[in-house]
């Protein structure tokens, strides 16, 4: 009945959505109607970083509900969980980081970036990657490698040039005519595929040279994602702009672009309100965002690393060609799409979510809430290793 209606009135883009009628949701699990319960896998997409409805996020937000909702659009009242966050963020972060723009979504964030990259530099060109993933919308998409997508929607904007992710080489095509280059610092959608250190630094120098501003697409990997609180902790490099979303406000939808108060002073005059939201930063999503913070920064990160590691150990199949992983971030490469989907059917049958990527069918990807424990972990793996060995 209810999937009836879902598929008759909510506007329908994948031909075949998975469909799961959804009761409830708790840590790493969720339930259906039917009262079957699932090892959730993908955590929202890389959402629900401390697990469905955390306790301490709960409260926060039904204490926020108690207080007020919407009062005003972006940046005219002061709105304690907006100003606190902001300043949580900004300590959490590299001194250069220190101001902080909210949205509502990982689009609208890199929205912001591109208008503030070419704001503050007079610039119009951007340099973008192949195989990224930068959002749906007509700027995030003009920035995304997928050119199918991007046919589909021509005119995108103008002065966009791709490069090859992790090619030193390729860097070249970063000038003094670039306004920024946009780079996710670790590919999601392409299949995890993760930049060598002398990358991201070679990266950083060049648009040291050319003036080009930096912006980092954390919106996946970011808030402990990679066991880092952001990943471009990994490659000691810091951007000029950095956005995220996502797993910011732990299942409250919420983005936001940060940079240094000297860049994002070019969005206040001529004009003024150079980037204008309604509804960015409300008042519970940033509640909720303060929280989860704070539930990251107890000791949620330390063993992301190893819990991810344990999978990639625990998955090794001969059926499975690579796994890349960083952190609680993977993407498992099978010898097929045909298969991958066979494999993502039947864990679902199990009890498991697990999901493909858009970018790279032949792999499916795991993403599961950071709190799943290592016995979590192990359960998971002896039920998708039952899968792998039912379709080879
Ligand atoms: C790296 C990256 N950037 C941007 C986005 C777009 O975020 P949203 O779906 O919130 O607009 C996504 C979403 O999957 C993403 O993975």
């Amino acid at each position: 009945m209810a999937l009836n209606d879902f598929l008759k009135y909510q506007a329908q883009t994948n031909p075949h959505p998975i469909g799961l009628d959804v009761a409830k949701a708790e840590g790493i699990y969720i339930w259906d109607t039917a009262g079957k319960k699932y090892y959730d896998l993908v955590a929202g997409l890389a959402v629900n970083n401390v697990g469905h409805r955390h306790p301490k996020v709960v409260e926060a937000i039904q204490q926020q509900l108690n207080a007020y909702l919407h009062v005003m659009p972006y940046g005219e009242f002061v709105q304690g969980p907006q100003v606190q966050l902001a300043k949580k963020l900004a300590q959490a972060l590299p001194q250069n980081l220190d101001s902080c723009y909210f949205v509502n979504s990982g689009a609208e964030a890199i929205e912001g970036a591109l208008k503030l990259a070419k704001r503050f530099t007079g610039r119009t060109k951007i340099v973008s990657c192949h195989k990224s993933y930068h959002g749906s919308t007509h700027g995030a998409l003009s920035v995304t490698g997928n050119v199918t997508k991007q046919d589909a929607f021509r005119p995108l904007l103008e002065g966009i040039s791709f490069i090859h992710f992790n090619k030193v080489e390729d860097l070249d095509t970063i000038t003094q005519e670039t306004a920024a280059v946009i780079v996710e610092t670790v590919q999601g959608d392409a299949g995890v595929r993760i930049p060598t250190p002398d990358y991201m630094k070679a990266l950083r120098q060049k648009c040291d040279e050319t003036g080009a501003l930096l912006i980092l697409d954390e919106i996946q990997s970011g808030f402990g994602r990679t066991g880092t609180l952001f990943a471009f902790e990994h490659f000691g490099i810091t951007p000029d702009i950095l956005c995220m979303a996502k797993a910011m406000a732990a299942g409250m939808p919420m983005g936001c672009f940060v940079s240094s108060q000297e860049i994002m002073h070019s969005l206040s005059h001529s004009p003024m309100l150079g980037h204008i939201t309604t509804f960015g930063g409300h008042p519970v999503s940033c509640a909720a965002a303060v929280a989860n913070l704070e539930v990251l920064q107890e000791d949620v990160l330390r063993d992301v690393e190893a819990k991810g590691a344990l999978f990639a150990e625990k998955l090794q199949h001969s059926i499975v060609k690579e796994i890349r992983q960083i952190g609680l971030m993977l993407a498992i490469d099978l010898p097929s799409q045909e298969i991958t989907q066979q494999v993502v059917t039947k864990c679902l049958e199990r009890g498991i979510i697990t999901f493909w990527f858009l970018s790279n069918p032949a792999s499916f990807r795991l993403a599961p809430p950071l709190t799943i424990t290592f016995q979590e972990v192990e359960q998971a793996c002896k039920i998708i290793q039952e899968v792998f060995e039912e379709v080879s």
